[in-house]
């Protein structure tokens, strides 16, 4: 079987995106739109979004500050595709007929929807959460990607991909590659209140820095963020957290912290003034350019419907190749 090497990722539009976002994932799609030009599809996963809680006025605006978030970060519409996931409505098409292929045992094993089980009321929990796995791995699949940079905590919901792209190989002839992840190094961000979890949206709002945080915030988020929790003399995960921000984006004043650490004289606060001026530094430019994005919705949208296009023809193309394959008249 021939393949073409093909990226696809997404994120849900759950609001602006955060550093962890970021450094965790969107920095690394923004790299391989080098290492595989034209072949990467960047999607806003909204209809993974709906199987939580939402509020339907809002949705809209966070699509596009999901959209912004993108094209600001450096996701280039001349070099991949970059689309909304529910305009490509052939992607539930085949989510469907994976999951006549999905065994329940396995969708019923995966760790995000048993924390989501156990995090919600019995009656909260909908079938779409249960599906949200099969969902994924259509978006994947109706690409023929070959590769998927995402964090750890999807490492799971890929695997599950792959036993679908077997399985249906399998089945009905040679179709699917089977994707590989591509795991983003050593940029793990945890909360800022609460270090032992990873940065994340639906954490308190302190917790977190957005691509677009004022440098005032950014210093006052920062100034809160929790340092104290290691044993004596020992860097806590907190000031660990803020260690590894820093030595990502600006690496140079690193050790010196790392030295003042070792010998037990760190002020942890003139650790969070360092970085809150080095971070209001980093992300400057990524502000400058989203708020110059937002001042042109129209071109966002378009430029949305103009991925979208060139998405929707390898999709069709594959959901063509699937039902011919499964015997559909
Ligand atoms: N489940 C992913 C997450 O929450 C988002 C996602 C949806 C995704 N479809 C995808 C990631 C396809 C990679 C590929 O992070």
């Amino acid at each position: 079987m021939k393949t073409t090497p093909r990226v696809l990722s997404g994120i849900q539009p759950t609001g602006k995106l955060h550093l962890g976002n970021y450094l965790g994932a969107l920095k690394n799609w923004v790299a391989m739109q080098d290492e595989f030009p034209h072949e990467c599809y960047y999607c806003i996963v909204d209809l993974h979004a709906v199987t939580a809680p939402y509020k339907p006025e809002q949705f809209k605006q966070n699509v596009f500050d999901t959209a912004l978030d993108f094209l600001a970060a450096g996701l280039n519409p001349e070099k991949s595709a970059i689309f909304i996931q529910s305009h490509v409505t052939e992607h539930v098409e085949l989510m469907w007929l994976l999951n006549t292929l999905a065994p329940l045992g396995l969708l019923e094993r995966m760790t995000q929807f048993k924390d989501k089980k156990k995090q919600r009321q019995a009656e909260a929990v909908n079938a779409g959460l249960f599906n949200y796995p099969v969902l994924m791995a259509a978006d994947i699949l109706i690409y023929k990607a070959t590769a998927v940079p995402v964090g750890d905590d999807q490492l799971q919901h890929l695997e599950l991909t792959r036993e679908l792209a077997r399985k249906f190989n399998h089945a009905f002839g040679e179709t699917f590659p089977e994707p590989e992840a591509r795991l983003t190094k050593g940029a793990r961000i945890m909360s800022l209140t609460n270090p032992d979890n990873k940065m994340s949206k639906s954490d308190v709002e302190k917790s977190y820095v957005t691509l677009d945080e004022e440098p005032d915030r950014i210093k006052s988020k920062l100034k809160k963020a929790v340092t104290d929790t290691g044993a004596a003399g020992e860097t806590g995960p907190g000031a660990r957290n803020l260690l590894t921000i820093l030595g990502v984006i600006h690496p140079a004043s690193v050790p010196d912290f790392e030295k003042q650490a070792k010998q037990g004289t760190i002020r942890y606060s003139d650790l969070k003034t360092h970085l809150a001026e080095k971070l209001a530094e980093y992300l400057g430019p990524f502000r400058a350019r989203r708020a110059e994005l937002a001042s042109k919705p129209k071109e966002v949208w378009d430029l949305l419907d103009t991925g979208k296009e060139k998405a929707a023809k390898i999709a069709q193309a594959t959901l063509v190749e699937v039902k011919e394959k499964m015997g559909f008249v």
